[in-house]
């Protein structure tokens, strides 16, 4: 039986969930692509910690035991931080393994140079999970670009942020209280501060850019706002007013090449098409011109939906693959 061998860097929310979808949907993968799916190895940082069962898997702190198993094709990746993320997924690369990443952080950072690499070597990285989690926005927008152009781009890019948000509003709840609910259900950051303070949203911002325009902006020219600051009177007064705010990044290039954006909270009324994104959910809405504006609205966080972002990244890359045998 034809099978793929894979690891998975990371066992917390995002890489339990690869591991669950995996053996959840074996048959389906099986039947899309024609392979079983082997994880042979996890890499964490903790062997001691206390874990769900995954038996036959060689679970690891030692990058080393992650490269040496032989006949290794795919590395998903779901650590935190730029390092030792960026070296372990250069090292796959030059390996010759698919690597399908989640690390945001690392990939606004070094993605233009792993792709720049991957492209060199003929390797395959996914990274639809690292910006909007379930949403399959890398997908649509490697999609447009092949016949449009897009003007701006418009988005709730974190999850935790709008769930914070809309507990407020609707429960009443304290900041303090729907972060801790938001860190209960995954969908925060181990250190959630980057999510409060609109940091996780610009770097998404900033993965989209480079896929969209080819390029990022400086980053020190965006202002970066966050939540933090909004207080539950602010929120309950502006729900007075038919208002609601929204964290909104956004980005825009204009005739002459040059990128302007910004990131913060704002307060909007029923006609705009946030006004209605609540919990979880992101939202992004593409400015193109032939094709006006696309809107996309989905889970922008959380165990299954960023899994599942990851395994549709592993089925493309599998099929294309599939393609390039066939036509070589
Ligand atoms: P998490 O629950 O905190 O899990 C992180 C995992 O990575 C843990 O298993 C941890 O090991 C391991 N780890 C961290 N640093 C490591 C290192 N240097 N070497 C080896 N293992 C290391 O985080 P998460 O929510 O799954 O997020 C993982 C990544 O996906 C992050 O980059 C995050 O930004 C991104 N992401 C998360 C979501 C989401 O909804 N949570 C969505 C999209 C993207 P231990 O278990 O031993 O501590
Ligand atoms: N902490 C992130 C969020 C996870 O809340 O949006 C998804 O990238």
């Amino acid at each position: 039986m034809p099978t793929i061998k894979a690891a998975i860097l990371g066992f917390g929310t995002v890489g339990e969930g690869i591991y669950r979808i995996l053996n959840e949907k074996k048959q389906e993968i099986k039947r899309q692509t024609g392979y079983t799916i082997d994880v042979t190895t996890i890499l964490v940082n903790d062997i001691a910690k206390e874990r769900m069962p995954t038996p036959g898997v060689q679970v690891t702190n030692n990058i080393r035991e992650v490269f040496e198993q032989p006949q290794l094709d795919v590395i998903f990746e779901a650590i935190i931080g730029e390092e030792p993320a960026y070296t372990y997924l250069s090292e796959a690369i030059s390996k010759g393994y698919d690597v399908i990443t989640a690390n945001k952080a690392m990939f606004a950072a070094h993605g233009p140079a792993l792709l720049q690499q991957a492209e060199v070597c003929g390797i395959e990285i996914g990274f639809e999970a690292t910006t909007a989690g379930g949403v399959p926005i890398i997908q649509t927008v490697k999609n447009l670009l092949a016949g449009d152009r897009i003007k701006r781009i418009q988005g709730i890019l974190n999850g935790t942020s709008n769930f914070i948000l809309t507990q407020m509003r609707q429960e009443g709840l304290s900041f303090k209280a729907a972060l801790k609910e938001a860190q209960a259900l995954g969908y925060a950051e181990a250190d959630p501060t980057d999510d409060v303070s609109g940091k996780d949203a610009f770097r998404k911002l900033m993965i989209l850019s480079k896929l969209a325009f080819g390029k990022q902006p400086v980053w020190e020219t965006i202002d970066i706002q966050g939540i933090a600051q909004l207080t539950h009177e602010d929120i309950i007064e502006a729900n007075r007013g038919k208002l609601r705010y929204r964290h909104i990044a956004e980005i825009q290039i204009d005739e002459n090449g040059n990128l302007s954006g910004s990131i913060g909270p704002v307060l909007i009324g029923a006609n705009h098409p946030f006004y209605g994104i609540d919990g979880v959910d992101n939202s992004i809405i593409l400015d193109t011109e032939y094709l006006g504006a696309l809107t996309l609205t989905g889970p922008g966080a959380g165990m299954y939906p960023t899994g599942s972002a990851m395994i549709n990244d592993l089925i493309q890359i599998v099929n294309t693959r599939k393609r390039e045998l066939i036509s070589s």
